[in-house]
């Protein structure tokens, strides 16, 4: 293949150069157009074939179902590396040595403790309130507390302000529960791995001794992991380009959380098990539920179908699935919206709506049984894949500014109104 693109425009024809990924992906380099072509722009409503940037964190192929994060199986991960491991692996590039994971979790406990302030403004929120938005609120809140801007040119700096963020965050994400909940905040324990003091945070009462259940543990290990990246959806892009503006990483993972709230997002989570719980309540009747979802006259969707870049199955479904089996197996939970949405799979399937479209369970189809199953509050489930998240949040936002990305600001083509007068109000 050529190594340029042609454009013709008119009389004109322009070249531009193409770009190829290490998967042999292609890119048109238009970074020059406007200026060659006196003006000229592309649109792309949701950016559906338009790369923001060039990244070595995370590969997906859509077609394939294949998602690596550093050039490592997605299904691998899972299987054989805990969640910590694979933030440093996203974060730094490679997987870490057993003295470089020590030393990352001891600087991450030593940032594990949030400014006591900070429950001033959980109180401050009525008891009802979304977690994501206490979440979000409280995540921009730490910038007051740690006021200090991070210096990308110094390592020092940027590994501090990683180490600080994901010790707080745990907190932040257990304490949105505890107040959901009505339990006094407290803290995590060193003696316990970085997904055990989430569990422990989360979960333990006051007037008891908290014991670890591996399966939970497990479980949420893996949960965790098959959320830390997903190369440029919607929160990470968010991430990228509230960064582009030099704000600070705080903020910039502040305005992820936001983004991920949306039910199109990893707002799905919540939204399945709505759903689910709609159609149980309904008499099961998922027939009724594919009819609405295709529909074009009915607003609802299947919630946890269908992939802006998954055209085959989500690799993250598959072992979503699988686990949600295990789990509720171990720890011996019936859950009757398992077996709907199974059967909601099965049909969506086989209905040509959805093969022709190629809408397959993504990867929070499934998640929102699991974290049920652990106790964890339906409200609660989009802050769970926050948590997950956060590494590759973390890993985008320190790509983009160690690369020197210029602020992001798309042009526009204005569909308004030509120039006219201004009119005195006492001649409208
Ligand atoms: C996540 O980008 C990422 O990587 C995201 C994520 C990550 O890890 O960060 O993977 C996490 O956000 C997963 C997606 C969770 N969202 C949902 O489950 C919500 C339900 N799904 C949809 O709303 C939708 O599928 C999206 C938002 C996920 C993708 O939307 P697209 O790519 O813009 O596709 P589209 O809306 O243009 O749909 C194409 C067609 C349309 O029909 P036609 O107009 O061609 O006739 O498919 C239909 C849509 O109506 N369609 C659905 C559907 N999803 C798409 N019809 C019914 N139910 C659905 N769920």
């Amino acid at each position: 293949m050529s190594d340029i693109a042609k454009l013709q425009i008119g009389e004109n024809t322009y070249e531009f150069p193409l770009i190829q990924g290490t998967e042999n992906e292609t890119a048109i380099d238009i970074k020059t157009l406007r200026a060659v072509s006196n003006g000229v722009v592309t649109i792309d409503p949701g950016f559906k074939n338009t790369g923001s940037c060039q990244s070595a964190i995370t590969f997906l192929d859509g077609e394939k179902g294949i998602l690596r994060y550093r050039g490592y199986s997605i299904e691998e991960l899972a299987e054989k590396a805990d969640f910590l491991e694979v933030a440093y692996l996203l974060i730094f590039g490679d997987l870490p040595t057993k003295a470089q994971l020590d030393k990352f979790y001891n600087d991450i406990l030593d940032n594990a403790i949030v400014d006591d302030d900070i429950k001033k403004i959980i109180d401050a929120f009525p008891k009802n309130a979304h977690p994501m938005g206490v979440l979000s609120s409280l995540t921009s809140s730490l910038t007051a507390f740690n006021p200090s801007s991070v210096n990308v040119d110094s390592e020092e700096d940027m590994y501090n302000a990683i180490v600080k963020i994901m010790g707080k965050f745990p907190v932040l994400v257990a304490w949105t529960m505890r107040k959901l909940n009505g339990l006094p905040l407290h803290y995590g324990s060193r003696k316990l791995g970085y997904v055990e003091n989430v569990m422990k945070m989360m979960f333990e009462k006051p007037n008891e001794e908290y014991d670890i259940n591996p399966i939970v543990k497990n479980a949420l290990d893996k949960l965790l992991i098959l959320h830390a990246d997903h190369e440029q959806n919607c929160s990470t892009s968010t991430v990228r380009i509230v960064g582009s503006s030099h704000a600070g990483l705080f903020a910039s993972i502040s305005a992820g959380i936001s983004a991920l709230w949306g039910p199109l997002h990893g707002g799905a989570n919540q939204a399945v098990l709505e759903m689910l719980e709609a159609i149980k309540k309904d008499g099961g009747d998922t027939k009724k539920y594919m009819g609405k979802a295709k529909d074009k006259e009915d607003p609802f969707r299947l919630m946890g179908f269908g992939h802006r870049v998954y055209k085959n199955f989500d690799p993250r479904a598959k072992i979503i699935k699988v686990a949600a089996d295990e789990v509720l197996g171990d720890l011996g939970v019936q859950d009757p919206v398992l077996d709907i949405a199974k059967g909601l799979e099965q049909e969506a399937l086989n209905d040509a709506y959805f093969v022709d479209r190629k809408l397959y369970p993504n990867v929070d189809f499934y998640s929102g049984i699991i974290y049920r199953a652990m106790g964890i509050p339906v409200e609660m489930f989009t802050v769970m894949f926050a948590l997950g998240r956060l590494p590759g949040w973390i890993a985008q936002w320190k790509e983009m500014r160690l690369r020197k990305e210029p602020i992001g600001r798309p042009r526009q083509i204005y569909s308004g109104e030509n120039y006219r007068p201004f009119v005195p109000l006492d001649k409208r």
